[in-house]
């Protein structure tokens, strides 16, 4: 089993998207905010670095899932890596600058890592369940 702690990493990812934005933005007008699309940012955050989707919905716990079933949470996990890569592909379509790019490129592979770490783990799991799960077929 590997003992990289995926989660701690993600707190780490979130910093460096942050660190991103703030340097992107930091010394942004209010016209220019608004001339890059971000007036409504702008007015409900001012330059701050708040987490939200794409589409403006605020990130929040309840985004993240567990049922208690390992099954189960890992293949939750190993979508959610999958999502965040597809993500990162899709923002990699709108960056030129290579300052952006190589540390959103870095993200996008450490993704495919952690899918492939989660994937190890739900083979072990599978491997020494006490209790089979009829679902997988074993
Ligand atoms: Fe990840």
């Amino acid at each position: 089993m590997n003992d990289n702690h995926i989660g701690t990493e993600e707190l780490g990812h979130l910093e460096m998207i942050g660190a991103i934005c703030h340097q992107l933005t930091d010394r942004m007008s209010p016209e220019e905010m608004r001339a890059a699309g971000m007036g409504a940012d702008y007015v409900d955050h001012g330059l701050g670095i708040f987490p939200q989707s794409a589409g403006g919905i605020p990130w929040t716990a309840a985004g993240i899932q567990s049922k208690g079933d390992p099954i189960t949470d890992l293949y939750e996990d190993m979508a959610a890596e999958q999502k965040a890569r597809s993500t990162y592909e899709y923002l990699l379509d709108y960056i030129d600058d290579p300052d952006v790019a190589d540390p959103i490129k870095f993200l996008r592979e450490r993704e495919i890592v952690h899918f492939q770490r989660f994937g190890e783990c739900l083979r072990y799991v599978k491997d020494h369940l006490d209790n089979k799960h009829v679902f997988y077929g074993k």
